[in-house]
């Protein structure tokens, strides 16, 4: 028996609801009365909370409700009493300025709604970028058992015989209508082809990135991350999901007991393995924050970035989820990766990852999909860290995405002060650019936007591109969509809007990139930089009231997860006093 059921708990927490004898609950019954539970379902069994991020305005978990149902039928197998509750739900595609200025307030809905109601263990259903940092983030701040069900990847999209990827085909069909080589019709055609079935972008976007990394962390039950949102197996998993976090209540296996320094490690190089996302490192950031175990940007790059890229899809590669599941899934490459890993970490089925690799079917069916580790497809994959005077505090890139000959570059600045600036001129004949030039776009950080955005990867000028041209150096302080590529500087720490040195960039400027060397070099005098600084007035934001306002003023810069800087820490489970 492994160590984590050494700590029995003494009574549930939702007994201090449920269990009472005098007024208070006959409140904490009565109404829940009301939907019709028998007096049995408050006998003491395990309350499990049903978080759901479902939203038709978030259409990658437009079938979690439906999820739901199949969750509380394991539940309900198990012995437990399953309550569904919704959150905020953070959909990609349609929130403006960005979903990403709203993590930390959907961590904050997760993280009260589970603490303040009479729950024991949660099931977290995700699938939309946002929605899973977002919910793991509130889950890790309370502390209880807690098992995530992510909702599964898209079919692949199929556009006249061809594949094609969420997201990254979306950047490379608006290039060939800018330059011609797509008609307007075909264009709209496309997009019932790429979106075609339930579920989130099927490339290793961030949805994907983020369904990888849970499971990495051993937060879901083996095996979940690549089964398709459609695929009978899924609802299967969140049936058997139902039933496990029952057991976990009942072992007192809370989140902390997985969420280890180790766990952490683990998936910082699985991350690196399957080609996930940047956003990757923001997220995981502030989970670690969350939970407070130490975790740095260098340790992206120390952990990751020799890591060998085993998994073959979009927007690094060629496949797509689908293709990973009928592959073998994520146990294949963790079978791969054991020599990288910590095998000794606990997960949520209650094995360790070691026991659960023994354990697993880990044949590979397709080895164009997943390659072995001894031949893998780039011998060095993961997430470069650099620093230098234009990024003191870290700044981004994700080689395996970028052109290899622009991984050492020394380029002019072209500069963009705004996203409006650079919509108004990139298309401008007159723009002088060239594709040796560097693309500088200030004021898409956390505070700057506010959100940061995913505006990072932006395209190139229309009369570049018109050169067959396809990649230049671009640096920003924004974010750049999982499912995008390109040789992107991202997430310049600190961000221009607080007087980074990214503000000081202008026009002609020489800029040094050195991907091997780490570094990121803006190549003008000392004193000129002085003088600008001194003559440098901050940005405005939008707005001084509501959400935006705490979110300006407590953001933490990127390379410390962009969390608000007052939820860093967990605080557990407890609540002293009653409501009347
Ligand atoms: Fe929801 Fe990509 S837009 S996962
Ligand atoms: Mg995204």
């Amino acid at each position: 028996m492994s160590d984590h059921t050494d700590e029995k708990p003494k009574h549930l927490r939702s007994t201090e609801w449920f269990g009472k004898t005098d007024k208070m609950g006959f409140i904490y019954r009565s109404w829940m009365k009301n939907q019709g539970h028998p007096i049995h379902m408050f006998d003491g069994r395990p309350v499990i909370g049903i978080c759901n991020t479902w939203s038709e305005l978030t259409p990658c978990n437009a079938h979690l409700r439906d999820f739901a149902e199949a969750v509380k039928r394991g539940v309900y197998e198990a012995g437990g009493f399953p309550v569904e509750f919704p959150i905020t739900s953070l959909g990609e595609t349609l929130m403006k300025p960005t979903a990403m200025l709203f993590r930390n307030l959907a961590s904050m809905d997760a993280e009260e709604s589970i603490r303040a109601n009479p729950i024991d263990g949660v099931v977290l259903l995700t699938g939309c970028d946002k929605t899973t940092p977002s919910t793991v983030m509130g889950a890790a701040s309370v502390d209880l058992p807690t098992i995530v069900v992510p909702g599964g990847p898209m079919l692949n999209g199929k556009y006249r015989g061809q594949n094609i990827g969420s997201g990254t085909h979306v950047w490379k069909f608006s290039d060939d209508v800018r330059t011609g080589q797509m008609t307007p019709k075909d264009y709209i055609f496309a997009e019932s082809c790429m979106s075609r079935s339930n579920g989130h972008c099927m490339t290793m976007g961030t949805a994907s990135t983020m369904a990888c990394m849970v499971e990495s962390l051993g937060l879901t039950l083996p095996g979940a991350a690549a089964i398709p949102a459609v695929d009978a197996r899924k609802k299967l998993l969140a049936h058997m999901s139902g039933m496990r976090i029952v057991e976990m209540v009942k072992e007192d296996l809370k989140i902390s007991k997985i969420l280890t320094r180790k766990a952490f490690e683990n998936s910082i190089r699985v991350n690196a393995a399957v080609g996930g996302s940047t956003n990757f490192i923001i997220h995981l950031l502030a989970i670690a924050g969350r939970m407070g175990v130490e975790l740095e940007l260098d340790d992206f790059d120390k952990l990751g970035s020799r890591i060998p890229l085993l998994v073959n899809l979009m927007p690094s590669g060629k496949y797509l989820m689908e293709d990973f599941f009928y592959a073998g899934g994520l146990p294949v490459v963790l079978n791969e990766m054991q020599e990288y890993l910590h095998k000794d970490v606990m997960t949520v089925n209650g094995k360790t990852m070691g026991e659960n690799i023994a354990e697993a079917d880990c044949n590979c069916y397709n080895r164009d999909v997943i390659y072995p580790i001894d031949q893998p497809i780039l011998k060095e994959a993961g997430i470069a860290v650099i620093k230098g005077n234009l990024s003191e505090d870290g700044a981004v890139i994700k080689p395996s995405a970028a052109t290899p000959a622009l991984m050492k570059h020394r380029g002019r600045a072209v500069v963009f002060e705004t996203i409006e600036d650079y919509h108004a001129r990139v298309d401008d004949p007159d723009l002088d650019i060239d594709e040796t030039c560097v693309m500088v776009l200030k004021n898409v950080g956390p505070v700057g936007y506010p959100g940061m955005p995913e505006v990072g990867n932006m395209g190139l000028p229309k009369k570049i591109l018109a050169k067959g041209v396809t990649d230049m150096v671009r640096i920003s302080d924004g974010r750049m969509s999982g499912t995008a590529y390109g040789t992107v500087i991202l997430h310049v720490s600190p961000e221009s809007a607080i007087g980074g040195t990214l503000a000081f960039v202008q026009n002609g400027d020489m800029i040094e990139l050195d991907v091997a060397n780490r570094s990121l070099h803006l190549d003008i005098p000392k004193e000129e930089l002085a003088h600008r600084r001194r003559n440098w007035a901050a940005p405005q934001p939008p707005t001084d009231r509501g959400y935006v306002r705490l979110y300006v003023n407590h953001v933490m810069q990127a390379s410390k997860g962009a969390d608000l800087d007052f939820l860093v820490g967990k605080s557990g489970s407890e609540v002293a006093r009653d409501s009347h």
